[in-house]
């Protein structure tokens, strides 16, 4: 751990390491793998505004609760609410989280191990371009290479296992050198450079002949697209993307000093986690209508898209390198708060030193984790109407992470009392909270009611 006395807690060091750990948590595959295939299966535009009214209207108000939370608590996810709330059921909500850490680590560390396997790739194409690599295959090759030919990557049995365990293994280093050496360290310089390469991308996609469609499909919305389940997917993804709803941003909360503005860091984060999302699609969508890739073609879509741009670009396979290197970074620094929450509540409820709990943690979390790699290949008949491990796991986060965030807002907005609120928000007063009224509007009605009614259009009790 940081060379911190015991008896303190560790937190971030600075209001720019605090805005780049929890950015650093949102800002991941959600944004750029995630944030596209979905934006893809459900039409494009018109799913994007409504993911952008989902961020803005609930999103925000549940991260700001989550922070006001874990730091007036000092305390992990579960452990928070049974300090705010001794004796009573709400450390459910923190167990929730605790269980649901499980299961989002178990498949984004999946996709994480593929990030990795490409940044080989395109390493080993650098070397010896006529030997390996995806550099020079069509896009019908690279949909085989990814999903069904004799090089298969994901039914194949010994690749996506290594790559996920040593993705499992680097997030585990990580969050055994503790939350400010380890976490902080990281994200602080990466974020930025990812967003640079993103833009490079852009430029390179928008330019393509045929991009247009792509611009459009993005940007001009077609409503009749939309289905009840469209919305419990938006809702669901703006929850994925900025980490909210399972406690993470509860424990990182807790590591926040007193002094720092937690609103202002809320819509930060939302904001660059938004700006990088949108700034990724506008990388792929171009390209994906360019190529004549279908757009929903589903959790593939960036792995077989991104390869057939740098293809046509100068120093393709240069870019293609430091583009999955940082990829793989992004991924990291979210797997890390993903781990983090199970961590703290081992050590902190439970007893345990943080080293014993994160070995426990994350090789339990590796078991579940070798299930999921194997979705495609020798547990491919295990499925549950239709999906397989990997697409249930993918596809729960949707579920589990807005009734969380229901919680927890119903949490702050009627139980814990305005003062407390107030005071936490206001950094005891030191600073003006003249949003106040519109965050407590938001807390107590606007988004409870929001994931309220998409819930209940998507078990038919109502209907939009
Ligand atoms: N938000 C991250 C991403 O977009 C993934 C993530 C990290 C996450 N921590 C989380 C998702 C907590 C849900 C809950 O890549």
């Amino acid at each position: 751990m940081a060379s911190i006395p015991s008896s303190e807690r560790d937190s971030f060091s600075s209001k720019f390491g605090v805005i780049a750990a929890a950015a650093g948590s949102a800002i991941g595959l959600g944004n750029i793998w995630r944030f596209p295939y979905v934006t893809g299966e459900n039409g494009g535009a018109a799913f994007l505004l409504i993911y952008l009214a989902f961020v803005t209207l609930v999103g925000i108000p549940v991260m700001m609760s989550e922070f006001v939370i874990g730091r007036s608590a000092q305390k992990n996810a579960v452990g928070s609410f049974k300090r705010l709330a001794p004796r009573k059921p709400w450390f459910l909500v923190g167990m929730m989280g605790v269980a649901g850490a499980f299961v989002i680590l178990a498949f984004y560390a999946v996709v994480a191990g593929w990030t990795l396997s490409y940044l080989f790739d395109s390493a080993r194409y650098l070397v010896q371009p006529d030997k390996y690599g995806f550099g020079e295959m069509s896009t019908e090759q690279l949909r085989h290479f990814f999903q069904e030919g004799y090089d298969s990557f994901l039914a194949g049995t010994w690749k996506p296992v290594v790559t996920f365990l040593a993705m499992m293994g680097l997030t585990v280093i990580i969050v055994l050198s503790g939350v400010r050496d380890g976490i902080e360290k990281y994200a602080k310089i990466l974020m930025p450079i990812l967003l640079a390469i993103l833009l490079v991308l852009v430029a390179r996609g928008v330019t393509l002949e045929g991009a247009r469609e792509g611009v459009r499909f993005l940007f001009k919305p077609d409503f009749s697209q939309i289905t009840g389940n469209t919305v419990l997917v938006a809702l669901g993804q703006a929850f994925f993307s900025l980490s909210v709803g399972m406690g993470t941003l509860i424990t990182y909360g807790s590591y926040i000093q007193k002094r720092d503005n937690l609103a202002n860091t809320a819509v930060s984060v939302a904001f660059a986690d938004t700006f990088i999302a949108v700034i990724a699609g506008l990388a792929i969508f171009p390209a994906v209508f360019a190529f004549g890739i279908s757009p929903d073609s589903g959790q593939g879509l960036v792995y077989i898209t991104l390869p057939v741009i740098f293809q046509k670009m100068a120093f393709g396979s240069f870019w293609a390198l430091l583009f999955f290197l940082l990829l793989c970074l992004a991924a990291l620094t979210s797997t890390i708060s993903v781990l983090e929450v199970v961590v703290a509540y081992f050590s902190e409820e439970l007893g345990m030193n943080r080293k014993r709990a994160t070995l426990i943690a994350g090789s339990s979390i590796g078991i579940l984790g070798l299930m999921v790699t194997m979705s495609w290949g020798p547990l491919a008949n295990v499925t549950f109407r239709d999906l397989n491990i990997f697409e249930l796991f993918d596809a729960s986060p949707a579920y589990f992470l807005p009734l969380g965030g229901f919680f927890i807002v119903i949490f702050v907005g009627w139980f814990y009392g305005r003062n407390n609120s107030k005071k936490e928000l206001s950094s005891e007063g030191k600073r003006s909270i003249r949003y106040y009224p519109i965050f407590i509007f938001l807390v107590r009605y606007l988004a409870p009611i929001a994931i309220a009614l998409v819930f209940l259009n998507v078990v038919g009790l109502i209907r939009f």
